[in-house]
């Protein structure tokens, strides 16, 4: 079946909240680095679909030189399906004139940081116990994850 990408609609509300509550066990999510919770269901973004079935979502909001990536998560693995909504997002940046897209990822998601390099993206910076921080507003992120105590925040930048 044919993968295609979107923007989210109105109508995705609730197929989009589930990607998120099962992913990052609610709507809410943490804006790593920032120190403030944003709600990722409410932010821009892409839906990613096979047939008529919700792949993938990625969720981005714009800053004033640069774009930053809020959610990415494939529902169905190893399809794509993580690349063709950001692919979408890095388009939205390119018209926008700005430098850079920017995210930042955990230091226990070897896959996400896999997939972000084998993109593109840089390492740029390491902010040593930023999860903990994190914790104070979000008290329900894991403490660890494939066995490995979640801790630090990992800031990646692709540049455009
Ligand atoms: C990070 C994440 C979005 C990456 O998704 P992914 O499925 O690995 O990445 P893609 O959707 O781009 O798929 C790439 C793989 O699909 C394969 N693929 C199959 N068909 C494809 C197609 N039509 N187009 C592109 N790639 C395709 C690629 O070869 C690649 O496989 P490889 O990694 O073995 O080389 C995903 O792991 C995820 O949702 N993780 C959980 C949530 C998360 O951690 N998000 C990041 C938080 S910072």
């Amino acid at each position: 079946m044919t993968l295609s990408v979107r923007p989210i609609e109105p109508r995705d509300l609730e197929a989009v909240s589930k990607v998120l509550r099962d992913s990052w066990g609610g709507i809410t999510v943490v804006a790593l680095g920032r120190g403030e919770l944003i709600d990722a269901a409410a932010q821009p973004g892409f839906v990613a679909e096979i047939g008529d079935e919700v792949a993938g979502v990625i969720t981005y909001a714009e800053r004033d030189s640069s774009v930053e990536i809020i959610t990415i998560d494939a529902v169905v693995p190893g399809k794509g399906v993580g690349k063709a909504p950001l692919d979408a997002v890095r388009a939205v940046a390119v018209e926008r004139g700005v430098a850079r897209l920017s995210l930042i990822t955990t230091n226990d998601n070897t896959h996400a940081l896999r997939f972000y390099q084998r993109y593109g993206f840089d390492l740029v910076a390491l902010h040593r116990n930023g999860v903990d921080r994190a914790r104070a507003l979000k008290p329900d992120i894991p403490a660890e994850a494939d066995g490995i105590p979640i801790k630090h925040e990992l800031e990646l930048v692709f540049t455009l």
